[in-house]
């Protein structure tokens, strides 16, 4: 067995024991306890459980991961048919990783059905005016109707997808615009990248980038780095435009240059760097899948394929060593010193359920050759 396996084996294990301790509920963070917080389906976090799940699944062929992964689909069904938590733009993760991985999995109609209804939820969300998808809030909020984050480069392959699979084109051009917006704003031209930026809503005047869970407005923000490479490197897989693989490429060197020695980011790549200073592990498993997805792109002469290839690998290789709970059995988390929000003490040093998904997507990448949930 591999060192990807064992890893694999582990988080399998874990899972299992997870799916009893939840009943049915789905974790978030755990917040300084160890223990995740649960809720029932109403945080922006929900498909990742999921999406564990269905990974465990197609590793072990075990059932009980399947089942499990079935009622959580059952919960996403409700959720969407009572239009309950989906006023943000994180409709994208939640139903990639449940409905539609459900779809690409077993090709059942009911989990497509559900997630091409999410993703008219999401695409009512675009601003025609701005010229961009609203992220937060309702449509005329005064502070969130302008604004666009970085992290709902995520939740444009659900549009894609739609696109694909009803040969509308509105929902490949709704996202191809704000790809557009967030290369050309949420880039800086040292390849690094703001978290949000505001638009006047009216025009979509540009006005100014900020953000929301970094260091300062102008810092970056580790985990909006890792969104950004894995976002624009997932446009390039559904549009071929090289534009987007040429960012993804840059928004990676940026992030590989800047790798501590032990191999696991601080939370933000600007925050002064004193002794404990709190990590993202989410954002390293994050950036690991994202540089992983771009390498497969390159070809072997490419002069970045390197340095991009070995980040990506001493990324996931020092979670598994250094920050998982490998040697610890009884855990629930998969993966250590994960930061929700440092800058307001959110789990500032946690478990992150994203964190383990693209921890376990990861290792499944490396093991297995499987592409996670985004793209058929
Ligand atoms: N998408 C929210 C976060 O990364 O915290």
């Amino acid at each position: 067995m591999t060192f990807w396996e064992k890893a694999i084996e582990d988080a399998a294990v874990k899972t299992k024991q997870n799916i009893e301790r939840f009943n049915g509920l789905f974790p978030h963070v755990s917040n300084g306890d160890e223990v995740y917080e649960l809720n029932d389906n109403n945080e922006w976090t929900n498909g990742f459980w999921c999406g564990i799940l269905w990974l465990c699944y197609e590793y072990t062929g075990d059932e009980t991961f399947k089942k499990a992964a079935e009622r959580s689909v059952q919960s996403f069904g409700v959720r969407l048919a009572r239009n309950r938590e989906l006023d943000h733009h994180d409709i994208g993760f939640l139903y990639s990783l449940s409905a539609k991985a459900q779809w690409m999995i077993e090709r059942d109609e009911k989990a497509k059905e559900i997630a091409l209804g999410a993703a008219d939820v999401l695409l009512k969300r675009w601003r025609p005016k701005g010229g961009y998808i609203q992220a937060w809030g309702s449509e005329g909020h005064p502070e969130n109707g302008g604004r666009i984050i970085i992290d709902c480069l995520l939740n444009l392959p659900l549009l894609y997808w739609a696109g694909e699979q009803t040969g509308n084109p509105v929902y490949r051009d709704v996202a191809v615009k704000h790809t557009e917006k967030s290369r050309r704003f949420l880039v800086r031209g040292d390849d690094s990248t703001y978290h949000t930026f505001y638009f006047n809503p009216e025009n979509g005047e540009a006005i100014r980038g900020g953000t929301h869970q970094g260091y300062t407005d102008g810092s970056v923000w580790t985990r909006g780095q890792a969104w950004g490479i894995y976002g624009f490197a997932l446009s390039y897989r559904y549009t071929g435009n090289v534009k987007y693989l040429e960012t993804a490429k840059r928004l990676a060197k940026f992030f590989a240059e800047r790798i501590p020695e032990d191999g696991v980011v601080y939370w933000d790549f600007d925050a002064p760097v004193r002794p404990g200073i709190e990590r993202d592990s989410s954002a390293s498993a994050i950036a690991a899948c994202g540089m992983l997805e771009i390498v497969g792109h390159l070809n072997d002469g490419d002069p970045d394929m390197e340095l991009i290839r070995k980040a990506a690998l001493w990324s996931v290789e020092s979670l598994a060593e250094r920050h998982s709970t490998i040697d610890q059995p009884d855990a629930q988390g998969l993966i250590k010193h994960g930061s929700y929000s440092v800058r307001i003490g959110h789990a500032p040093d946690d478990y992150t359920i994203w964190g383990d998904y693209y921890y376990l997507e990861a290792l499944m990448r490396l093991a297995k050759g499987h592409k996670g949930y985004w793209y058929e």
